[in-house]
């Protein structure tokens, strides 16, 4: 197939950017959407032009680093798909695209389609870990956890910190990033011990970080590549306001 691109280049923070439209010639419906991106930049080379500059690593949806935003939708228009796993037959002959970075004050812009999402990694620092013994796999198998919990904690262990939850948001809010984080500690034993000390400094890292508060959207939860529920914001939520009662156990 044949397709149109209008594709985001900027060349740095400080550029203002815009779109340049670009063609795609027999285009596979089996490629994913980054080979088909690869083509492109190998004849942008032999042109002697400016590849086009986007994120990728494991290309397996398992990273988080493929950040696109695609005909106006993080990860494009296939639910709790990464853009790594999107693949051309999702498009159609003829078809005009539309390919931007990640968009939030918190993300600036490195080149193209590249963005700084240091940000994330400032908030995981501010308490995403657990600093107890928590032994070996002996202790490990020693310390049971009921299914449920397991579940709970494993469904917010998902998140891939791609930070889609971000770019969908209209206030570029991070909390369902940081819910997943804070709730899949909260509910396991060897997460409890610095609960209260987790949600508040995580918390306060996203504010400082500048994201957005969440006012109820729920984009974040339709853009996540891995289906994060926004059940983790009321958990994150609670989780916060059990921090400030001095007696509460955690
Ligand atoms: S490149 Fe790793 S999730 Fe897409």
């Amino acid at each position: 197939m044949d397709l149109t691109l209008h594709v985001w280049r900027q060349n740095g923070p400080e550029d203002s950017g815009k779109l340049e439209t670009y063609k795609a010639a027999n285009v596979s419906p089996d490629q994913s959407f980054l080979e088909m991106l690869d083509e492109v930049n190998d004849d942008l080379i032999k042109k002697g032009d400016d590849p086009i500059a986007f994120d990728h690593d494991c290309r397996e949806g398992i990273c988080g680093m493929c950040s696109q935003v695609i005909n106006g939708r993080p990860h494009g228009q296939q639910e709790q798909t990464t853009v790594c796993q999107l693949h051309m037959r999702e498009f159609n002959d003829g078809d005009e695209i539309f390919i931007e970075p990640w968009r939030a004050r918190a993300f600036p812009i490195h080149k193209d389609l590249i963005v700084d999402r240091t940000a994330l990694d400032v908030v995981m620092q501010a308490g995403g870990y657990t600093s107890c013994h928590t032994g070996g796999i002996a202790d490990g198998n020693a310390l049971l956890v009921g299914k449920p919990v397991a579940d709970y904690a494993m469904d917010a262990a998902e998140c891939i910190g791609c930070g889609a939850c971000v770019a969908a948001c209209p206030n570029s809010s991070a909390m369902l990033f940081t819910s997943a984080k804070v709730a899949q500690l909260a509910v396991l034993p060897q997460g409890k011990p610095e609960a209260k000390r987790r949600v508040k400094a995580m918390t306060e890292a996203i504010l400082s970080e500048g994201f957005g508060n969440c006012t109820n959207h729920y984009e974040c939860e339709a853009a996540c590549p891995k289906g994060i529920s926004v059940k983790f914001i009321a958990k994150l939520n609670r989780e916060y306001l059990k921090s400030m009662i001095p007696s509460s156990t955690e």
